[in-house]
């Protein structure tokens, strides 16, 4: 390691997470994601992005992508990130990442892209019609990590593996190119009874922007009537609710509906059990609903208030990612020393 290296931030925590402007954010996205990045900005330096260039591993219309990106850049501010606080900005507008990104391609091995569960899910049957940049999609998000050192990232259950990919380049980084301590190897923040919302129609998939069916997911645009409506339409049995957590084994939806109860009224699972046992879902859906609405139903409204004014998001964007960019180029520099490529 050269004599000159910014300081590996030991000790330092910052976050860093991003969510892919490629469809309506809905209820895991906040309560996996959103929720936790407003409330870790008090804790931690913080670094929100919106990931558009993991969003054109799949098709975007050029036409829609920004305001796509405007979308999600709203629904951070709307969920309680604050600019002043947060860095918040576009990946697109950080270059550094992409140079990073390259230089990761080239730690990371096949074999552990291979194993990553996401590709296989999203690329199904026809892996040979996907796009490159899908699978080497989590080497970029190691890179969008380590350009800022991070050392938390919330996001929910379904990144966990990407993460531990994450830390596997930073040691081999580390390791290979003789930089100990160079890279912190981050860690998933995954806790709490959000990090896996199900679909409303079927508890065995997790809830998604691309399921087909709206009335899989609520939106965070929806207003109350769709949100009841989901609610009340969305699928469970016919059995009551038990006493305990364990006994709700074997039955997906019913599990899924007390966890996000739980998650959006902060209680504990068991605790939002003990007030349902012995009742039917015809007693649990009302009130859910009632509390869906009255938590979601303002980000929605806050969401369209910002959005009348693009002009004032574009300019957030514009300064968290002159932000970004002055905390990225550093470690990009040094990075760049430590591989031995030409440069001052
Ligand atoms: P994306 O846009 O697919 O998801 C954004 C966040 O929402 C979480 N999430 C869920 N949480 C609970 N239940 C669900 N049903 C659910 N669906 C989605 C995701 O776990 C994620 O936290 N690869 C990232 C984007 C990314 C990134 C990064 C994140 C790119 N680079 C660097 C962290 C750090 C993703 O899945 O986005």
């Amino acid at each position: 390691m050269t004599d000159q290296a910014p300081a590996p931030y030991a000790g330092n925590k910052r976050v860093l997470s991003g969510v892919q402007p490629s469809g309506d954010l809905h209820l895991g996205n906040y309560l996996g994601a959103l929720v936790k990045f407003a409330r870790l900005q008090h804790e931690m330096e913080t670094f929100i992005f919106v990931a558009d260039l993991h969003a054109i591993t799949a098709w975007q219309d050029p036409k829609k992508l920004k305001q796509q990106v405007r979308e999600i850049a709203a629904a951070y501010l709307a969920t309680g990130l604050d600019p002043k606080v947060a860095t918040i900005f576009a990946q697109s507008a950080v270059p550094a990442h992409a140079e990073l990104a390259w230089v990761f391609n080239c730690v990371a091995r096949l074999g552990w892209l291979d194993r990553m569960t996401q590709f296989k899910d999203k690329a199904g049957k026809h892996k040979e019609r996907e796009s490159v940049g899908l699978y080497t999609y989590p080497v970029l998000q190691a890179a969008d990590i380590l350009i800022y050192k991070a050392t938390h990232v919330p996001v929910g259950e379904d990144q966990r593996q990407h993460l531990e990919l994450t830390r596997d380049i930073a040691a081999k980084f580390n390791h290979d190119f003789d930089a100990e301590g160079f890279f912190p190897l981050p860690e998933a923040l995954t806790q709490g009874p959000g990090a896996r919302i199900m679909s409303l129609r079927d508890g065995s998939v997790k809830m998604s922007k691309s399921d087909p069916s709206d009335n899989s997911r609520i939106n965070l645009t929806d207003d109350a009537d769709a949100i009841s409506q989901k609610i009340r339409k969305a699928r469970t049995d016919a059995d009551v609710l038990p006493e305990k957590l364990e006994d709700l084994a074997g039955r997906a939806e019913a599990l899924n509906l007390i966890g996000v109860y739980a998650a959006l009224s902060q209680r504990a699972a068991q605790d939002v059990l003990s007030e349902f046992a012995g009742q039917g879902f015809g007693a649990l859906k009302p009130k859910l609903a009632d509390l869906a609405v009255s938590v979601m139903g303002p980000i929605g409204g806050e969401m369209r208030r910002l959005l009348a004014d693009p002009a004032e998001i574009d300019r957030i964007l514009g300064a968290g990612a002159e932000r970004a960019r002055a905390v990225a180029a550093p470690t990009l520099a040094e990075v760049k020393k430590i591989v031995g490529y030409w440069g001052e």
